[in-house]
Order: structure tokens, then C-alpha cells, then sequence
């Protein structure tokens, strides 16, 4: 039974394959084509997991679609005709997109594929959603909390699900209570990020990491716009917010008067926390308070987010009474969140699939589909994330010789020590093996490493690596199981978003490893397990051995603005364009200082 996963069209574009409950392959569109968030069909993607399942689309037995796109339709009709004429221009949009495209995925599918209308299923979009966290978890049974922007209508929903492992009982998904558009709070969330100068969709971690150069003082003017009950469910002043008619604002006057002028998109962000390395151009007194206030409305809109679903979570373990939490949808990457509902709220466990956003949707569809509406049974947990495309020794040889590059091949253990050896004398390492990561975080397999213990290694990596905002952290990846002496996280091998870098933790001894630890004092652990990383698990142990240091720091293996890399072409162009020293690429080692 092999069952094709597809998301796309409205954030980032995903396909997976699975074959008799298995997950087989699972990647996001935007690996391929190298255009950041691709939302288009994911023609690449899924090419790539029929290569990587060796089959042919005709072997296909179902495709399943992620979202229902004409209840989508009815909802962008609606709302856009409620708020019609200011909203004609969403409307004019919507309709060019939805007419010529979105709309007739059905026969995209078919013709692309070459399947019979018959196999082509569709699932509800917080379905699919609840599916990819629940049959990816290892739980019987757990309370779901689906967030996002928004799906079909659905901005929010919460209900429970059985995940029968032995074939006697029933796989089912109930979503019992929901909030709709345009009450969102993944949309309250966005229009802030907008509001401090960010891109939609792809700064939301960057507010994230503003949020703790500030304190919340703004949190009661948050709550102007949004009405929050006991239980968690809100309702959003739509006075202050133009998402529903508007294509590219997301707020209007009425906020601006509340929160005054928006951070410009370029300037830079600067604070008395915020680290001077290589500034050659001290902030003045205003622009230190002006940024001051931006970092604290970004603690402001992410402390308001954090009580709504810690009221939500709550009311979901009051009307379940299960332990178990699954949690998805974008709002699900919220690392800092994810952590207090584990520490504040009855829950014992929580469960998050590392795509939480839109793309794990395409893996969520054909679980759904698989043991649902097929209702089979349980075969399958997610315990890592390395589910892209391998490219092996042959292209990485290849693409070494294209580039008329000279590297060293090395045994495993050589090899580690060589990179163990780099990493100590302070050099900036690409870290390159095996299958691409699933998911927004790179988890050892394309990253970018460096030691952790040394403070200015957060500005080399951030202004010369990187090329990115110099107030954002990095993350350390930790053997998992000496992580607690590091991280305030008891039993956190146990844990799986800790596996997948989706809880920030506070930080044990923050001033051996400042490079890896927030202003905050906080960290964004992921634990490295043994069994599903033998070589950078290896590679961590050999840095600890050296150091007594069990962690590197982490970040992924791109420039700003580009999709982690795939191919290891792109991570050829992107080590010679960026200031990294050392490049690991399987087993060759590549040196710029040769
Ligand atoms: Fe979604």
C-alpha cells in the first residue's frame, strides 16, 4: 500500500510517501528548486520520494491532498465579500490564483501523476494537521491542539485522538472544538512580526528571538486587540487588523495608533543587550529607546501568545483528561511555548511533528488516509528527521571534481577527530552527510558547526557565516543523554521536541557555553540520540572527550534568505561564498587555508 502525501499552494509545498505505513521519504519543495517557502506544486518533491521508494507514480494506491481546497474557496469568497470593496484587491488576487490553479489541484494531480480521479483523497487541512502529530507520535492516545494562521476556516483546533498499534481497535480523530477565521492567533502573531519589521511566514522566529531583549510591558495593550476567555478561545478586535482584506498589510491605522510607527525592515536591532562585535558605529540614545520598545512588544505579543495556549492547553487536559499532548500547525514551532506548556500544564508529554507548519500537512494527509480512512494499523514513530534526499560518495565526489576542489578522504574516525580538532582551534565547520533534513531546523546533516564555549563565536558565525541579524541565538546540539547537566530539562532523552530543537530550556551553566545560550539565559537544546545519528553522535561524544563539553553549537547549513542546502553542489557554493573554514562533506574534508 503506498500512499503519496501533497501539500502545497499557500506556504511551503511538501510531498511524502509512505508504503504500508511506513514513512519512506518526506521533503519540502523548496530543497530543490532553491526558492525559499516554494509553494508551488511540488513537481521535485515528488519525484524524489518516487526515486526514493523506487517506484513509479502508477504504483501509486492513493494520493491525498492535505487541505479540502474548495471549502478554502468558500472561505476566501466569504470573507472577502464580507469586507468587500475594501478588500477587492485580496479578492481580485484570490480569484486569478484560485481560478487558474488552486482550485483544480485534483486534475493537477491526476495529469501530473497519471493516476485515476478514484485514488486522489482529500483530508480537512487541521486534519491533516492533528494526523501528522498524533500517527507520528508514539502514543495510543493524546489530546490534539492544532495552530495556525489559518486552514480551510479553521485557525485553531482541539480534540483527541486513538492511535491503535495492534490492528483490534479503531484509529480515529475527533476535533470537538474550533475557532475560525479571521480569529487567529497565528495571524495576531504575524501581524506583529510585520509590525517589527519582519517577513511574514518567515520572521515569526525572529520576534521569538527579540522577544527576550525585552520584557512584556506592552501585554495589556495586546490584549485591546484580543479578548481572551477561560478556556483559551479568543476573539480578535478585527477593527485594528487588515489580513482579511488586505494582500500586503496586515494591520491598519487604528493599530499604529496604539503601537506607533512600524520597525523599518532594514534597520538594525540594537539594544544595551545586544552584542557591539565589529560595530564600528555606536547606536545613539534614540535609537537604543527605539529598539528598547520593539524588543519589548516583541516580549509583549510572544508572552499574550504563550497564556493563550497555556489556557488552551489546560482546558484540553480538563475536557480529555489524557496526559499526553500532540501539538501542530505553525504556531507549533514556537519553541518557547512549547516548553511552558510542558512545565505549566497537567500534560506529562508532548508530542510535536518537527514540520509542524504547512508541509508536514502532505505527511499528515497520507497518515490520515492510511489509518483512518483505511483504518489500519500503527507501524511508524518519528524519531528523527532525515527523511530528504541522499545525493552518496559517487555525486559528492563528482561535484568535489566539478569544482576542481582538493579534499582529503578520511576513515570515520580521523575524519571526527580532524573536525573535533577544527572545531577547538575556533574554525567554522559545514557539517555534511547523508539525507537532507525534514522540517525548517537543520539537525546534524546539514549544519553549520562551531564550539560553544567560546562568546564571540555567536557574532563570527552570525555577521561572517551567516550573514544574518546578530541578535539571534544559536542552538546547541547536546549528546542526549548527558544533556541535563547542561539544560534545565529532567529525563530529556525521553522527550521528542527536544529531538527535533522545539523546546528553549533554561540554561544550567550558561557561562561555559555562551555561544549557545540567550540573553535570556535560555538555549534551544536538540538532543542528539545514538541510534538515529550514529556519526554526529560520535563526532559530539569525540568534541566532549576533548572539552568535557557535550554539545556544539548548530545552526543550518544555508546563507540568509536561501533554503537549507541540499545537493552537495549547494553546499560547495555556499561554503566558498561565506566565511566558513572547514567543510566535511561525507567523508572528505575540504580546508580553504590549503
Ligand atoms: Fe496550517
Amino acid at each position: 500500500m503506498r500512499i503519496l502525501g501533497v501539500s502545497c499552494y499557500y506556504h511551503d509545498a511538501a510531498a511524502a510517501l509512505l508504503a504500508n505505513g511506513l514513512l519512506v521519504a518526506a521533503a519540502e519543495e523548496e530543497r530543490f528548486t532553491r526558492v525559499k517557502h516554494d509553494f508551488s506544486f511540488p513537481e521535485r518533491a515528488i519525484a524524489f520520494c518516487l526515486r526514493q521508494g523506487g517506484i513509479r507514480a502508477a504504483d501509486l494506491d492513493f494520493v491525498v491532498f492535505y487541505e479540502k481546497p474548495f471549502s478554502k474557496f468558500e472561505r476566501l469568497m466569504l470573507s472577502t465579500l464580507q469586507t468587500f470593496p475594501r478588500s477587492w484587491r485580496v479578492f481580485r488576487e484570490a480569484m486569478l490564483a484560485w481560478l487558474g490553479d488552486k482550485l483544480w489541484i485534483k486534475s493537477r494531480l491526476q495529469e501530473h501523476l497519471g493516476v485515476v480521479p478514484d485514488k486522489i483523497l482529500f483530508v480537512e487541512h487541521h486534519l491533516s494537521h492533528a494526523a501528522s502529530a498524533l500517527f507520528c507520535s508514539p502514543f495510543a492516545e493524546a489530546a490534539i491542539l492544532t495552530i495556525d494562521g489559518v486552514g480551510e476556516w479553521t485557525t485553531t483546533a482541539l480534540g483527541r485522538g486513538k492511535a491503535d498499534w495492534d490492528g483490534r481497535g479503531r484509529n480515529e480523530i475527533l476535533l470537538q472544538e474550533e475557532l475560525r477565521f479571521p480569529h487567529s492567533l497565528g495571524l495576531l502573531y504575524s501581524a506583529f512580526t510585520a509590525f517589527l519589521g519582519f517577513e511574514v511566514n518567515e520572521g515569526e522566529y525572529k520576534v521569538m528571538g527579540m522577544a527576550p531583549y525585552g520584557e512584556p510591558t506592552y501585554a495589556e495593550k495586546i490584549h485591546r486587540l484580543i479578548d481572551v476567555h477561560r478556556d483559551g478561545s479568543f476573539q480578535l478586535d478585527m477593527s485594528y487588523f487588515s489580513y482579511h482584506y488586505h494582500p500586503e498589510r496586515a494591520f491598519n491605522g487604528k493599530f499604529d495608533a496604539v503601537f506607533g510607527r512600524a520597525r523599518h525592515p532594514k534597520a538594525r536591532f540594537v539594544t544595551n543587550k545586544t552584542s557591539r562585535y565589529d560595530d564600528p558605529d555606536p547606536p545613539s540614545l534614540e535609537e537604543l529607546t527605539q529598539n528598547q520598545y520593539y524588543a519589548d512588544v516583541a516580549a509583549s505579543v510572544q508572552r499574550v501568545t504563550e497564556e493563550v495556549l497555556l489556557k488552551m492547553a489546560r482546558h484540553l487536559y480538563e475536557t480529555t483528561g489524557l496526559k499526553r499532548l500532540c501539538l501542530a500547525g505553525g504556531v507549533g514551532l514556537n519553541s518557547v511555548a512549547n516548553y511552558r506548556l510542558l512545565r505549566e500544564t497537567p500534560f506529562e508529554e508532548l508530542y510535536i511533528q518537527p514540520a509542524a507548519g504547512d508541509s508536514g500537512g502532505a505527511i499528515g494527509a497520507a497518515l490520515y488516509a492510511y489509518h483512518v480512512l483505511l483504518g489500519r494499523p500503527r507501524k511508524f514513530v518519528m524519531d528523527h528527521v532525515y527523511w530528504g534526499e541522499e545525493y552518496g560518495e559517487q555525486a559528492l565526489h563528482e561535484a568535489l571534481s566539478e569544482k576542481g576542489v582538493r579534499a582529503e578522504l578520511l576513515d570515520e574516525e580521523p575524519l571526527l577527530d580532524r573536525t573535533v580538532e577544527a572545531l577547538i582551534q575556533g574554525k567554522v565547520v559545514g557539517w555534511y552527510q547523508g539525507r537532507f533534513e525534514w522540517g525548517p531546523r537543520a539537525l546534524g546533516n546539514r549544519s553549520i558547526l562551531a564550539d560553544p564555549r567560546s562568546e564571540k563565536m555567536k557574532d563570527i558565525v552570525n555577521i561572517k557565516i551567516k550573514f544574518r541579524e546578530p541578535f539571534r541565538p544559536f542552538a546547541p546540539s547536546v549528546l542526549a543523554e548527558k544533556a541535563e547537566a547542561f539544560f534545565d530539562i529532567p529525563e530529556a532523552a525521553r522527550h521528542y521536541p527536544a529531538r527535533f530543537m522545539l523546546y528553549v530550556v533554561p540554561v544550567k551553566k550558561g557561562d561555559v557555553i555562551p555561544a549557545v545560550t540567550h540573553v535570556d539565559g535560555s538555549g534551544r537544546l536538540q538532543t542528539v540520540h545514538r541510534e538515529v545519528s550514529p556519526r554526529y553522535h560520535r563526532l559530539i561524544e569525540k568534541f566532549a572527550e576533548a572539552t568535557g563539553v557535550p554539545l556544539v553549537l548548530n545552526t543550518s547549513f544555508n546563507l540568509k534568505g536561501e533554503p537549507i542546502v541540499a545537493t552537495p553542489q549547494d553546499a560547495l557554493r555556499t561554503f566558498y561564498k561565506s566565511g566558513m573554514d572547514v567543510l566535511v562533506l561525507g567523508n572528505a574534508i575540504v580546508r580553504k587555508d590549503r
